[in-house]
């Protein structure tokens, strides 16, 4: 049987991971999972594996539920490591969001200044547990939720010896959730051509049973309000002439790139009249807490959609599942590049629709990307490879280098701000710097 291991697993998202390996069960025979967190984790670890114990018992399923503050001892011959970590936990995620707003930019948990020093925060922790996954569990595959999920993975593919990793996003199956209600159809009959970045990827082409439909979709997206949002992102429609030439359909995050000044408003607001999302999530986490503490729950609570992460677990299961069964279906998840996009370094990771092997996931070669989007995806894959440089030499002029050239932030001098002072309040997480 397989041994799973969930680095981060006090997570309240970890339900509904668990719903997840107990519905595919019968095809991915899961014999333990190891759900590992640390010291500060411990009272979440106890509630929300208590609760997954009650989820594997009410299946009758002959799943073992481990918790452990030993990641050594989780990791030891592990078939599967899946990560979930917050390094600084969400206090450190309102600080991503507040501060870059005092000036004026974007602050967001993964785009912009805020995604910079999450990344920052987190490579040095997950180079880590490679380095521990190298002697404990060399043949595991990581599967990295952490984010920022592109820079980690590329992270890890560029400095680690660990290369079976896949960062895995539920924004793609979301995308191909929405598309499919928009359009009226089953998901499973519904299929998208995904190339870009993590939180940047575009639907290149949507097909309903082979027959691409990608013009009916934008229009119809266009006489919509939302974007096909996210509980996280606020939802605001597109303008049709721009979506009409633009002839891709992009994902939610690409709205603080397309709709920089109105989404700044609107987080503005946001966070002077219910706080920023980490904010929102901190109290949503607090009850769902409450919660998972009832004896006599034993399933995932509908309350856990008001998180942003909806389908995760179907994502990481149905990964895990093709891997381990050879299944070779086309998933999009990130991976070494490898030429799949042409103008992105071939060991930078990319978001891209993938045949997913026992071997791990071939990229699907798609060429340049329209000349439309092309830049930017170039410009913010610099931002990411100067940022993960950065991040490991603890270098501080290639970290202002990084944030100058995000367009989020678009000045030398901004940028200086907001580093000198976001390097001080993360200081006690940046031992690098
Ligand atoms: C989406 C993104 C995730 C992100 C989450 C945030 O699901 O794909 O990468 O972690 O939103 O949701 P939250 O409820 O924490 O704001
Ligand atoms: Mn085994
Ligand atoms: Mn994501």
């Amino acid at each position: 049987g397989l041994k799973i291991v969930t680095i981060g697993g006090g997570s309240s998202y970890t339900p509904e991971l668990m719903e997840g390996f107990i519905k595919r069960y019968h095809e991915l025979p899961v014999e333990e999972i190891w759900l590992v967190d640390i010291e500060e984790g411990k009272e979440k670890l106890e509630i929300v594996g208590s609760l997954a114990r009650r989820m594997v018992e009410k299946a009758r399923l002959p799943i073992k539920v481990h918790l452990t503050l030993d990641r050594k001892e989780a990791l030891k011959d592990a078939d599967f490591v899946t990560t979930q970590i917050r390094v600084g936990l969400l206090e450190a995620r309102a600080k991503d969001e507040r501060i870059p707003m005092k000036y004026g930019v974007l602050g967001q948990e993964t785009n912009g200044a805020g995604g910079f020093f999450k990344a920052l925060r987190t490579i040095p922790v997950i180079l880590e547990i490679c380095e521990e996954m190298e002697s404990l569990c060399p043949d595991a595959w990581l599967i990295n939720f952490t984010n920022p999920a592109g820079m980690i993975t590329e992270a890890v593919l560029r400095h680690s010896r660990i290369q079976k990793v896949v960062g895995l996003c539920n924004v793609p199956i979301g995308m191909e959730m929405g598309a499919a209600q928009i359009l009226g159809v089953d998901a499973s009959r519904l299929r998208i051509d995904f190339a870009g970045l993590n939180h940047l990827v575009y639907g290149l082409d949507v097909f309903v049973d082979g027959i691409s439909v990608k013009e009916r979709l934008l229009s119809l997206l266009t006489e919509r309000k939302d974007t096909v949002a996210m509980k996280n992102i606020h939802a605001m429609g597109w303008e049709p002439a721009f979506l009409k030439a633009l002839d891709l359909f992009p994902c939610p995050y690409h709205t603080y790139y397309y709709k920089t000044k109105d989404m700044l408003e609107k987080d503005w607001e946001a966070s002077k009249n219910v706080g920023t999302r980490a904010e929102v999530v901190k109290s949503l986490e607090k009850s769902l807490f409450e919660l998972y503490k009832d004896p006599e729950l034993c399933d995932k609570p509908p309350q856990l959609e008001q998180r942003g992460g909806a389908y995760y677990s179907d994502a990481a299961c149905r990964l895990i599942h093709s891997i381990y069964t050879d299944k070779r279906d086309i998933q999009p998840v990130n991976t070494r590049n490898n030429g799949a996009i042409m103008g992105i370094p071939a060991d930078s990771a990319v978001e891209v629709s993938c045949v997913i092997t026992r071997e791990g996931p071939k990229p699907i070669a798609f060429g340049e990307l329209p000349i439309a989007v092309q830049g930017l995806v170039q410009t913010i894959k610099s931002f990411e490879r100067i940022t993960i440089d950065a991040a490991i030499n603890g270098d501080y002029n290639q970290a202002h280098l990084a944030l100058t050239i995000n367009p989020l932030i678009g000045s030398d001098r901004l940028a200086k701000q907001i580093l000198d002072e976001m390097l001080e309040v993360h200081k006690a997480y940046l031992p690098n710097f």
